[in-house]
């Protein structure tokens, strides 16, 4: 509990889901948490709430894929608070739907935010916790950055790359003291389904047949920073999580052939059929 108390935090997708429910989190432990989100208004709104119950939190508006404003941000956070503790560069979005139907700015905008956000995130804060000798860079991965998903093509991709820069960097990071761990969650009941983009699927479709066992984002939470605390490396959120990663690194071949039926069912959610 007093892991976080008057540490700097700053959150990247904080107005909603998994965000919300770290900065919710971190704020009930006593954290400063900066909340910041493409969502200027909910993300304004969420850090007021919170700031109403008590909680230490300002809001900023933040593009991830905007690297400059990324720095900006992380410099006038370190201007202002005198360091940051933790960064959590958890913004993300997704796309779903048969990559032969995507365009190369699909792929673009998932890499954009997923991938390059995170990098940016890194690259604006790791001097500055070189020099001060301490941090924790904490970036949202997927299992699907440890087993492949079929139909969220891109969004795959960018989270392996994230699972990967995240793994190899914490072994140069840890050298000057600073800390990278990668949070990779199975299915969370957050707004990413309902706001991401289907190419040729119909989303209410595809919504209706969300699977039932979606976690709280609130517990989701709970878990990463009890796993931030613990100072682990791959933060895995959710038996189905834990299967999927298990059963692809054990039957890599049978888990790959299974997911020709992942396929075949979102085909099924194509418009108009
Ligand atoms: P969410 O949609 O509830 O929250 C994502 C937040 O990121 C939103 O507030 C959105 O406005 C913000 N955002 C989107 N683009 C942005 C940008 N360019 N710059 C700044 N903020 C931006 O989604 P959720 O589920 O909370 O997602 C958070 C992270 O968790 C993502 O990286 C996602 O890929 C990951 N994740 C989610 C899972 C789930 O089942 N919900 C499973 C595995 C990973």
């Amino acid at each position: 509990m007093k892991t976080f108390a008057d540490k700097i935090a700053i959150v990247t997708g904080a107005a909603s889901g998994i965000g919300l429910g770290l900065s919710t989190e971190l704020s009930r432990r006593g954290a400063r948490v900066i909340m910041a989100d493409v969502n200027r208004d909910l993300v304004e709104e969420k850090a007021r709430e919170l700031s109403g119950s008590g909680g230490r939190t300002e809001s900023a508006f933040l593009d991830v894929s905007d690297a400059k404003a990324v720095q900006d941000l992380v410099d006038s956070v370190a201007k202002n608070h005198g360091r940051i503790d933790y960064m959590f560069n958890n913004a993300g979005i997704s796309i779903t739907g048969d990559v032969k139907d995507m365009a190369l700015a699909d792929w673009r905008r998932v890499f954009d935010v997923n991938l390059w956000g995170v990098v940016h995130g890194i690259q604006a804060v790791y001097p500055l916790m070189i020099r001060q000798g301490h941090g924790h860079i904490v970036n949202t991965g997927s299992s699907s950055g440890l087993a492949p998903w079929p139909s969220v093509v891109p969004y795959t991709a960018t989270k392996q790359a994230v699972v990967g820069l995240s793994t190899a960097l914490r072994s140069e990071a840890e050298t000057y003291g600073v800390k990278v761990s990668v949070v990779c969650p199975g299915f969370i009941n957050t707004s990413i389904f309902s706001s991401m983009k289907y190419v040729n699927i119909d989303r209410e479709k595809a919504l209706k047949e969300l699977p039932f066992w979606g976690m709280d984002p609130a517990k989701c939470a709970r878990i990463i920073l009890r796993g931030v605390e613990k100072n682990k490396a791959i933060i895995v959120v959710g038996w189905d999580a834990w299967l999927m990663w298990h059963n692809y690194r054990l039957f890599p071949a049978a888990y790959i052939w299974a997911n020709r039926y992942i396929v075949k069912k979102v085909r099924e959610q194509g418009v108009g059929r």
